[in-house]
């Protein structure tokens, strides 16, 4: 049965919240672990359900995954994998993108992969052009079929000179995780330079990959023939910290996020000052609180690192619905990540969006029918509704929206957050948040 969350809003959030390992950098490494001649051993692995997924996924292909939830340790063993069944990877059609990242792995150990329909957050068509255009240029032999993607290397798999049309994550991956064993060099340019990709760098020098990256978004893999194990503490999330720090904004509220990291949320961080957030950093986390003073409106664009993230964006224009004056929101990652606005529009937010590019930068949606820009006029007063959370940040976003609303908002979907955000239910009550679940 469908959970139904009730919310009361209008209550700050107050207390302390405990942030673990990246949701975009622990699936992944748990797909390098695949790589390897042995076992390796991950530290601060969250309960989502991303690595559900995974850990099912290599289950089924004969990796054996031991997780202590508590801990956060989980150990992988990849020792005795063997292709699995396609049926059984079929159960895991639509319900994350990670597999796509299988491919490599699975062709160097198995010489062939079977990958389901793809799933993730609805926020744009999120092709996977490049991903099989950087696998092709390795020798990979990729048919298409209703159900999947069934991919080999008959001839194996080769170093490339490759560049991407755009710095992506995934496909910067799928470069990383097929180039580590493949014959040769690879050289891929306009790569994506995020700090979970240097995090899954780490992850793969340490099993015995030899990997150099350069400052022009150029990354240069040496292929070798062995790779081994790994031990390693993945970085905090840096999307769940920034997520909490714009609640506290959101809500009036103050919120210390146990595990958190500055180091790699410096532009969130300049906005969110900005804007007239406090923060505060010590050795175990980061306060972040909202200083008592108006909110003030700002021009934001989203960018790939280390600009603003996309994933910062959502509840930040929550924050800026309550800042005193208009803002300005350019998307410039996600031809469709404004989506989620309807929601705050029907609580009360004055927000309006549009099909040019209203940031200082042309991006490569502005002469095409999305719109990606948002104006933002507040403050709005918001009242509680009915939300069907739509994916994953924005789903995060309409809680917040919720948790300083006044009256009730009935919110259901709720499963989708869970993808991302551990114990989130948990974590909003013990801010002292007026809510209830029920079954629907
Ligand atoms: N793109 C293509 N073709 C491709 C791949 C990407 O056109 O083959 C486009 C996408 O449509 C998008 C842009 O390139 O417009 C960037 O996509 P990217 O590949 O960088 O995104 P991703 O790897 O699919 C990861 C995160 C996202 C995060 C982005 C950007 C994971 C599992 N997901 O996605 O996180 O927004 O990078 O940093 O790591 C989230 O956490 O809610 C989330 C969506």
């Amino acid at each position: 049965m469908a959970k139904l969350l009730t919310i009361q809003g209008g209550k700050p959030l107050q207390g302390e919240v405990h942030v673990r390992g990246a949701k975009n950098l622990v699936p992944k490494s748990m797909v390098a672990s695949l790589l390897g001649s042995e076992p390796s051993e991950l530290h601060n692995v969250p309960e989502i359900k991303d690595v559900d997924i995974v850990t099912n996924l290599l289950t089924i292909h004969g990796v054996k995954v031991d997780r202590d939830a508590a801990s956060g340790v989980m150990t992988l063993d990849p020792r005795e994998t063997y292709s699995a069944e396609h049926s059984a990877i079929d159960t895991h059609a639509g319900d994350s993108r990670i597999p796509i990242l299988f491919c490599g792995p699975l062709m160097h150990k198995n010489g062939e992969a079977f990958i389901p329909d793809l799933g993730g957050c609805r926020i744009g068509d999120r092709p996977i052009n490049y991903h099989l255009e950087v696998l092709r240029n390795f020798g990979a032999v990729v048919d298409k079929r209703a159900t999947g993607i069934h991919i080999s290397a008959p001839k194996g798999l080769r170093g490339a000179k490759l560049e991407l049309p755009f710095p992506s994550v995934g496909a910067t991956e799928q470069v990383l995780l097929t180039a580590v064993l493949a014959e040769g060099i690879t050289e891929l340019k306009n790569s994506a330079v995020e700090p979970e990709i240097h995090d899954l760098i780490a992850i793969l020098q340490q099993m015995g990959a030899i990997i150099t990256v350069y400052t022009d978004r150029t990354i240069r893999i040496e292929g070798v023939s062995r790779l081994s194990g790994f031990r390693h503490r993945s970085i905090p999330d840096r999307n769940e910290t920034a997520s909490w720090a714009s609640a506290a904004l959101v809500t009036e509220g103050d919120i210390y996020v146990r595990g958190a990291a500055q180091r790699d949320l410096t532009a969130f961080l300049n906005t969110y000052r900005k804007i007239g957030g406090e923060f505060e950093v010590d050795e175990e986390g980061m306060r972040f609180w909202h200083a008592g003073e108006p909110l003030k409106p700002l021009v934001l664009e989203t960018d790939v690192h280390p600009g603003f993230m996309t994933d910062w964006q959502q509840p930040m224009v929550v924050a800026l619905t309550q800042a005193n004056g208009v803002s300005i929101v350019h998307e410039t990652v996600y031809e469709n990540r404004f989506g989620f606005t309807q929601a705050l529009t029907r609580m009360g937010a004055s927000i309006q969006l549009h099909r040019e590019c209203l940031g200082s930068n042309p991006c490569r949606f502005g002469q095409r029918n999305f719109l990606h820009s948002a104006v933002i006029s507040g403050p709005s007063k918001l009242t509680g509704a009915d939300i069907d959370i739509p994916d994953l940040r924005g789903g995060f976003s309409h809680l917040i929206a919720a948790l300083a609303a006044k009256g009730t908002s009935n919110v259901t979907g709720i499963e989708i957050i869970s993808r991302g955000y551990e114990y989130f239910i948990d974590k909003i009550a013990g801010l002292g948040a007026d809510i209830s679940i029920s079954e629907r």
